[in-house]
């Protein structure tokens, strides 16, 4: 049986709906039921828990093969511990759970990071919950991306906003930083595929599509597919707190994932060359074109 982690998340709730038309008996943790309500499939299991609280992770992991992790909790914080602490903690549960029970292999999606350069917090957490991963003994498969192209994911989101409703878009240091998206289909046809391809187990990958931009050539691009006329101004200075005050008044994204995700703006993020190509027979859509599909889509 699989586990999914993060199932009413932007990531978790499109894995979940693939494997499901697999006919794949699926168990879910979830906090709360309202979120996942509407679910009638009977090979879909939903369990109420936290993954902060070991019982109920021991009690999620029971009788799996394979977890799918898809947990970051940069959203509503709590008043005392940062989202790091509590992903570090998440994560040591999941794995010690997994080891209890036996499960097999771990999935999970990551944000995509240079190892020399300084992280920001949000990918230095992302990393350490990588590592915690790969270094629990457990089988696991990662992939690591960058800009997610979909609706709902909290970059496009706010990468959305920006570009539909600010005539004049300033453009502070980040604007040179470069970032190599990749369209939200092509990242679930990775991880729901990778459950059948062993070649896959006990490998990292960075996934990105053919085209490499600066977030500002990335604003520019996207308007240009919108067929929006924006002047950028360059806004010298990283101003990440101004930023994410604007971003997230105009962006239905949580706050906080707003502010870390606006420092996480200085790391470039950039594919290392692998074998994706050859082991899953299909390229990633490029840019432009994951765009047109999102389009196509509303
Ligand atoms: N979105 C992107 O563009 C992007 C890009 C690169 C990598 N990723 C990676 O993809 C993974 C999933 O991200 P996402 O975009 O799907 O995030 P998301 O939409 O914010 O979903 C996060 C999920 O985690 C769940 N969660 C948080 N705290 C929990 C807890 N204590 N117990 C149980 N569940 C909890 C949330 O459940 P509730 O509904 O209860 O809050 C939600 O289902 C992350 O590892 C992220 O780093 C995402």
């Amino acid at each position: 049986m699989i586990l999914i982690t993060g199932a009413t998340g932007f990531i978790g709730k499109r894995v979940l709906q693939k494997i499901s038309e697999k006919n794949l008996t699926v168990r879910c943790i979830v906090r709360k039921t309202a979120s996942h309500a509407s679910f009638e499939n009977p090979c879909i299991i939903h369990m109420i828990g936290d993954v902060l609280d070991y019982e109920s992770v021991l009690r999620a992991t029971e009788g799996i093969d394979t977890v799918y992790y898809f947990i970051h909790m940069m959203g509503p914080q709590n008043e005392q511990e940062r989202f790091d602490v509590l992903d570090r903690r998440a994560v040591i549960n999941m794995v010690k759970a997994c080891k209890v029970n036996g499960v097999k292999r771990i999935i999970h999606l990551t944000g995509m990071s240079n190892p020399e350069e300084k992280l920001s917090h949000h990918l230095a957490s992302r990393k350490e919950v990588e590592e915690i991963i790969t270094s629990s003994g457990i089988d696991y498969t990662i992939f690591r991306a960058s800009v997610i192209i979909g609706r709902g994911g909290a970059a496009f989101d706010i990468l959305d906003a920006a570009v539909r409703k600010l005539p004049v878009i300033p453009v502070p240091d980040w604007g040179k930083t470069q970032v190599q998206p990749v369209f939200i289909g092509d990242v679930i046809r990775y991880l729901v595929e990778c459950l059948d391809k062993k070649e896959t187990i006990n490998k990292c990958y960075d996934i990105g599509c053919c085209d490499v931009f600066t977030y500002k050539e990335l604003m520019q691009e996207y308007a240009k597919e919108l067929g929006l006329k924006r002047i950028f101004v360059p806004f010298p200075g990283s101003w990440q707190r101004l930023s994410a005050y604007i971003l997230e008044k105009l962006a239905p994204v949580n706050s906080n994932v707003v502010y870390w995700l606006i420092e996480s703006l200085h790391n470039n993020m950039l594919a290392e060359p692998n074998d994706l190509d050859r082991i899953f027979g299909f390229e990633p859509l490029s840019f432009g074109e994951s765009v047109r599909k999102i389009k196509d889509e509303t």
